[in-house]
């Protein structure tokens, strides 16, 4: 299943970048977003996920964070997630950059973590920015402010949104450097994080995309798997184990 280059290159203490999406945490059980049962196929980003929609219903927006957010807080991360661990404990240069908002890599004890799409366990004011992170929100008992006076807000990019700037700065500059770049568990549709896998590729990184399906990438980068990644990730530790 695994590459004579790809064991190889893993062998010579690479520095390794790794972008995650919805795919590495449908194990968990969270949702996908694209997808048979994806939450774009049952909802509407712009009247859920755009400064617009919050404008005009502040409510139906929190209720569906609220939604999203409680589900987090009852799932666990899965083998994927702790493979990748596991992997940032064996290589000196080892970075995860995610589009999940879930926090369940650093609930698994991933350490370098940027993520690029915030954090749906975080509150943000939409006017002056200040994080909260001690609120209770209760939409049916009213929508929490900022002591600005602003609303307060989940703090996850939404459509038609500027990313974190220093979170894509340091995710392009990751993929830049990275001798090997694993792209899992994402459709790889949504830029700029879709970018990475071409920057590095672009860089010479040897390129590796785990996945369920084949994606749009998959025909540009170096290799491809196909599969699940709370599977395919423990496997290779294993192999890796093997061979040292
Ligand atoms: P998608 O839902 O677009 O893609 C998830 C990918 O994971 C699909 O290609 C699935 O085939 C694959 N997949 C599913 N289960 C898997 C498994 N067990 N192992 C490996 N792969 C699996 O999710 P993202 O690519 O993360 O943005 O979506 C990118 C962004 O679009 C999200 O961050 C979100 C969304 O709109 C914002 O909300 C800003």
């Amino acid at each position: 299943m695994f590459s004579e280059k790809l064991l190889q290159i893993m062998q010579s203490n690479p520095s390794i970048a790794v972008l995650t999406g919805a795919g590495i945490s449908a194990e968990s059980g969270i949702a996908t977003f694209r997808g048979e049962d994806g939450l774009w196929k049952k909802f509407k980003p712009e009247e859920l996920a755009t400064v617009d929609a919050f404008s005009s219903n502040p409510k139906l927006v929190w209720e569906w964070y609220m939604y999203r957010r409680q589900i987090v807080n009852e799932v666990s991360p899965n083998p994927g997630h702790y493979a990748l661990v596991e992997l940032e404990n064996k290589f000196d240069n080892f970075t995860i950059i995610t589009q999940n908002v879930d926090g369940l890599h650093q609930r698994a004890g991933s350490r370098n973590v940027i993520e690029l799409h915030g954090n749906i366990l975080r509150n943000r004011c939409l006017d002056c920015n200040k994080i909260h992170t001690d609120i209770e929100v209760h939409p049916d008992q009213g929508l929490p402010l900022c002591e600005c006076g602003g609303y307060i807000r989940p703090d996850v990019v939404w459509f038609g949104e500027m990313l974190p700037p220093e979170a894509i700065d340091d995710a392009v500059h990751a993929a830049d450097r990275a001798d090997l770049f694993f792209s899992i568990g994402t459709s790889a549709v949504v830029h700029p994080a879709a970018s990475l896998p071409l920057i590095a590729k672009r860089n010479n990184s040897y390129v590796v995309e785990i996945n369920y399906e084949p994606t749009v990438i998959s025909d540009i980068v170096d290799e491809s798997i196909i599969g699940k990644s709370g599977e395919i990730l423990p496997q290779l530790i294993s192999k890796l184990t093997s061979l040292s």
